[in-house]
């Protein structure tokens, strides 16, 4: 059976997420109701394919980051929980298509909806997932949140398309591999976040400092779901280890690799990703390569500069409980194990 990555398993020990999603239990409620309700429709298929995902928990963190940074910017109405809603749905709908684009059979645990209702019915689900997303936005009507939105869910497409290009290509260089990620996942982290400060009606360092308090951690984040890839739990992660190399997927851990590597170690790179010939074996060999060459230690050492960035990015805002949930958000993206 399939393990679920609950909210209840985001709260155990080390560096978590609870001291965030303590400060926002009350809004917790209200959030996932519209999420589920929003997943609504009378064409059958697309509730039933979207409560697969949704009911299998994920960590919310993207819309508990608008939240906690709106509470943080003294936000006292109730916009903020659409447009919370709005950046989970983008995020659902992301991930139905990525599932897609990377063959994944696994997703929170549950066998993804790809495999169970097909690649078709899965891409048409995300795109009903965004527009619900836009429809929520246009609802709430703040004009500066639909542009920052409709900003990243194209620049998010930008990440994923350019990545598809880099697939396969050895000679991808790591600032090719950043510009990737700033787009296809930090861009949602940090538009989530200046939300925050865009519904309390704050001035642009606020925003600009959520801005990239968002965009570092999510910097971080993805470089750790990369390292994940290879060294991780599938039970903790509710998805399955090996899916990038599989794919040919050109992340960090690989670039260094290849990089680092001898002439007899990029042939191997070479076969496995750039040619897609594999062999049994081929993943554990290579772990071992990525071990041998620290690639998986710098990779988490780029994760920890970015989320230092993240870090000092929040020194504008007065210390308390908001400003130190989401630091420790910070120390959970980077040492995380799901
Ligand atoms: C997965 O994001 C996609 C990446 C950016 C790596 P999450 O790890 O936040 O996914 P859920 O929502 O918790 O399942
Ligand atoms: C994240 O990339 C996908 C998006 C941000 C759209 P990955 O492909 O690494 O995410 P997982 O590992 O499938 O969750
Ligand atoms: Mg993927
Ligand atoms: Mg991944």
């Amino acid at each position: 059976m399939g393990v679920v990555v609950s909210l209840d398993k985001a709260r155990g020990s080390g560096p978590g997420l609870k001291p965030l999603l303590d400060l926002v239990e009350n809004d917790m409620g209200r959030l996932n109701e519209l999420i589920m309700s929003k997943a609504e429709s009378h064409v059958e298929m697309i509730p039933k394919l979207a409560r697969h995902l949704i009911d299998s928990g994920g960590k919310r963190l993207r819309p508990v980051l608008t939240i906690a940074s709106a509470q943080m910017c003294n936000y006292d109405g109730d916009d903020h929980i659409p447009l919370a809603a709005a950046v989970e749905f983008m995020h659902t709908a992301t991930l139905l298509h990525d599932d897609v684009v990377d063959e994944s059979d696994m997703r929170r645990g549950r066998t993804t909806a790809r495999i169970l209702w097909g690649n078709e019915a899965s891409v048409l689900v995300g795109d009903y997932l965004l527009g619900q997303a836009f429809k929520m936005q246009v609802d709430v009507g703040i004009m500066d949140a639909l542009s920052i939105l409709a900003n990243a869910a194209a620049i998010i497409a930008e990440g994923e398309v350019m990545q598809l290009a880099a697939a396969q290509n050895m000679e991808t260089t790591e600032d090719e591999y950043l510009t990737i990620i700033k787009s296809k996942t930090a861009a949602l982290f940090a538009a989530a976040a200046e939300l925050g400060a865009v519904v309390a009606d704050k001035g642009e360092s606020e925003r600009a400092a959520l801005r990239s308090y968002g965009q570092n951690l999510g910097l971080a984040f993805q470089l750790v779901d990369d390292a994940l890839d290879y060294s991780g739990s599938a039970e903790l992660l509710g998805k399955n280890i090996g899916d990038d190399f599989r794919e040919g997927k050109i992340t960090l851990p690989i670039v260094l690799s290849y990089r680092r590597g001898n002439k007899q170690e990029r042939d191997f790179w070479k076969r496995t990703l750039q040619n897609g010939d594999l062999r049994d074996g081929d993943l554990e060999k290579a772990a071992e390569l990525i071990v041998k060459h620290e690639a998986l230690g710098d990779t988490q050492q780029r994760a920890r500069h970015y989320g230092d960035m993240a870090k000092d990015a929040l020194a504008i805002f007065p210390d308390g409980k908001h400003k130190s949930a989401l630091l420790e958000t910070i120390d959970f993206c980077v040492t995380r194990k799901h």
